[in-house]
């Protein structure tokens, strides 16, 4: 374990706001959270897990501890039926055990490359993108009691993942520190590849790859994701800043009505998702700017700290994003990402 006080965030959050944490503790194994919670009861009860802080806006000064989850370590399990079981610490890098699994000749996570942050903090939202989401190859994970430091392993049903969402978000939200995820892959010679989402088969057919190998996949999702997203080390961000909307059916069909060329997407009976980048678009934000704090020119969605935003100004256009959509389409937008500082309800 490792304390350190006054710490400024700006380089351990991808949003990059410059806000100061009163003290700062790397957590190395769930031994090292035991002896921090035997020492700091009260405070390890407060403090927020960071992660790798890539779904996080501060707006205000952080008044408690920093827990920074660097469980390492990544282990392959191989199976008689061609899968395996890999595990990863929470600290590890979530693309390095995308790129871990592909070197291993596993399938199953090439979609979700690039995708920012840490194993920890994959199954807390379900992270998803180019038709996979973490819960089509979760096998199960292990967290620590926060007030027990007890460890209990999560399995699929128990996690109750939905889109951008899971119990760790929900009921037990602040309950638990999830040390390590367990995934199970499959040989990459057995498995089939997922390239129904658009823009993939169209990049894999730039690159020419005729028949697709899950390494080619991941290529063509880079590319894709280079050519959209902001590179948060260059630009702050966190990715889409609000969820899709999923509205009733009966509203989509007015709104196809007034504007037939909508994107969306099926989502359940009754109900239909509106990517909310196109939302944002069209009410006339993409690209705005509002001082350092704007949207970024390709997806609509991502709000980026251009250099020196603060938290409030990111907040206060979110905002009025929220509200400018709300009056133009009569749709609600939800973040995605959490913003400390505030009430959920406040935003
Ligand atoms: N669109 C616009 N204007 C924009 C942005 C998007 O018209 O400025 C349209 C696109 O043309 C497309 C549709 O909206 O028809 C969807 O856009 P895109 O494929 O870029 O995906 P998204 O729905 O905006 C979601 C995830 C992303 C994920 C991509 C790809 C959410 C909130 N976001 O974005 O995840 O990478 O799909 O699967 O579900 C994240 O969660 O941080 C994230 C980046």
């Amino acid at each position: 374990m490792n304390i350190r006080t006054s710490v400024s965030l700006k380089n351990y959050t991808t949003f990059g706001i410059d806000v100061t944490a009163p003290r700062l503790i790397q957590i190395n194994s769930v031994q090292d959270y035991r002896d921090y919670l035997k020492a700091n009861p009260h405070s390890a009860s407060q403090a927020m897990v960071l992660g790798g802080g890539s779904n996080v806006l501060f707006v205000d000064e952080p008044a408690f501890d920093l827990l920074q989850i660097s469980i390492s370590g990544i282990s392959i399990e191989k199976q008689d039926d061609g899968t395996s079981f890999v595990r990863a610490g929470a600290g590890v890098v979530w693309h390095d055990l995308v790129m871990h699994t592909l070197d291993a000749n596993l399938a199953g996570i090439e979609n979700l490359s690039l995708i920012p942050g840490c194993c920890g903090a994959a199954p807390m939202q379900n992270i998803g993108a180019y038709g996979v989401e973490l819960k089509d190859v979760f096998h199960s994970l292990e967290a620590i009691d926060r007030l027990t430091g007890e460890l209990k392993t999560f399995s699929p049903q128990e996690c109750r993942f939905g889109y951008r969402t899971s119990v760790f978000k929900e009921e037990l939200k602040d309950k638990y520190i999830i040390s390590a995820i367990t995934l199970r892959l499959t040989d990459a010679e057995h498995a089939e590849v997922n390239t129904s989402y658009g823009a993939i088969a169209q990049t894999l057919g730039e690159i020419g790859a005729d028949n697709p190998t899950p390494r080619d996949v991941s290529s063509a999702v880079i590319k894709i994701r280079e050519s959209k997203l902001p590179d948060w080390k260059k630009y702050g961000n966190a990715g889409s800043f609000f969820k899709n909307p999923v509205i009733p059916d009966a509203q989509f069909e007015q709104l196809k009505e007034a504007r037939p060329e909508v994107p969306s997407y099926p989502a359940g009976e009754g109900f239909t998702k509106v990517p909310a980048g196109w939302l944002i678009q069209h009410a006339g934000w993409k690209g705005a700017r509002n001082g350092d704090a704007g949207t970024w020119p390709h997806q609509a969605l991502v709000l980026v700290n251009f250099g020196k935003a603060s938290g409030r100004e990111l907040l206060a256009l979110a905002r009025n994003i929220r509200d400018d959509v709300e009056q133009k389409f009569g749709i609600h937008l939800e973040p995605e990402v959490n913003i400390i500082g505030l009430k959920h309800s406040d935003f």
